[in-house]
């Protein structure tokens, strides 16, 4: 008997894979929601013969794609692909996000670039007026990160944003690394006035690789709610 968080997750997942058709290059997400597309996908490639290939967007993601049957390219060798379909954190009216709460940011930022269409599934919980009371993650290299989160901090003191506190994401005593072998920070900035500038600002500062801002990529947001019903907004 699934949580009604959990419900809401598993719901919108399943019904985010009515969009996958035969042939196929999708772009598998991250985090708990996407698990759940994960395996959906896997029973439809077990059960109805559905004939796709995923590429993931973490290397968590790529060992569940295998385990339930999915057939994992790279995406350079998929080129391009046809869908994505991914978590968020938060997504707001115009269907941008917060992404990264699970450190995939980097990569699930290029899987989505990449396809014609991303489409998001979250429980209704994500949804938010403004963006930003999640906190922010930035992904940053190793090289002179507390200088690099200092000049951050500098940087949000002239942004419209109620906090500019910039944590390093901790895996228990030592920092949490991503796949790509980077850190990352976590903005705590209550909300973000002008989401677009911020999405650019960060990504000018050096040692700032990517961040968690999905500005205009995402197409269609799939709902989940407790109690089983879906919504779509696109
Ligand atoms: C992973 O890096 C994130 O972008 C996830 O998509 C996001 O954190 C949502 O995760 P859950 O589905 O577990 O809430």
């Amino acid at each position: 008997e699934l949580s009604p968080i959990d419900k809401a997750k598993f719901v919108a997942a399943k019904r985010s894979v009515d969009y996958v058709e035969d042939g196929m290059r999708v772009g598998l997400g991250t985090g708990s929601t996407a698990a759940w597309m994960v395996r959906c996908l896997g029973e439809l490639v077990r059960d109805d013969g559905l004939k796709i290939r995923g590429v993931p967007s973490s290397t968590r993601t790529a060992e569940l794609a295998r385990d339930v049957g999915i057939e994992v390219i790279s995406i350079d060798e998929a080129k391009w692909l046809d869908l994505t379909i991914d978590g968020a954190d938060e997504f707001d009216g115009n269907l941008n996000l917060i992404k990264g709460g699970g450190g995939a940011l980097l990569q699930e930022k290029i899987v989505a670039t990449a396809s014609d269409q991303m489409i998001v599934i979250a429980d209704i919980g994500k949804e938010v007026e403004h963006l930003g009371a999640f906190p922010l993650p930035v992904e940053v290299i190793p090289f002179g990160w507390q200088t690099t989160r200092a000049l951050i901090e500098e940087l949000l003191v002239s942004m419209d944003v109620l906090g500019r506190d910039a944590s390093l994401r901790m895996n228990g005593r030592h920092p949490y690394v991503t796949d790509e072998g980077n850190y990352i920070l976590d903005l705590h900035l209550g909300r973000i006035g002008d989401p677009h500038q911020m999405a650019m600002v960060l990504n000018q500062m050096p040692g700032v690789v990517e961040n968690g801002l999905f500005m205009d990529i995402c197409d269609i947001v799939i709902i989940g709610h407790g109690n089983g019903k879906v919504e779509t907004r696109d």
